[in-house]
């Protein structure tokens, strides 16, 4: 039994077989089922929070799961804003959650509003 992964579906029937996979996110070590995503497998294991709001820091997790939200991004490898729902587990993937990245959007002054020519 494990926290979030469905392992006996009442119409589907069990979960086939699979290869564990160990991977760690912000330093800890987890176990994932060969062939699943990043996210899939962080729920799994019971972590919902893959990074945090650019502007507000309130927790961000799955919300769409098919790769059009951008709110499950995650750095792997050093690669930031990497789609964990997008992306398979692999053996010893280093994940780290999110980073705050500076918004697109920013408060301008009121010089830049209206420069003097
Ligand atoms: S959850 Fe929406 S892009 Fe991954």
């Amino acid at each position: 039994m494990s926290y979030g992964r469905i392992e006996h579906h009442p119409v589907l029937g069990p979960l086939p077989p699979a290869a564990t996979l160990s991977f760690s996110f912000d330093g800890n070590n987890y176990k994932a089922r060969e062939g699943e995503s990043v996210a899939a497998a962080l729920l799994a294991n019971g972590v919902r929070t893959l990074r945090l709001h650019e502007e507000h820091g309130s927790p961000r997790g799955i919300y769409c799961n098919i790769g059009h939200c951008m709110e499950c991004r995650v750095t792997i490898s050093g690669i930031t804003g990497v789609r964990s729902c997008l992306t398979q587990v692999k053996n010893g993937m280093d994940v780290r959650s999110g980073t705050v990245l500076p918004s697109p959007f920013r408060q301008t002054t009121e010089a830049e509003r209206s420069p003097s020519l």
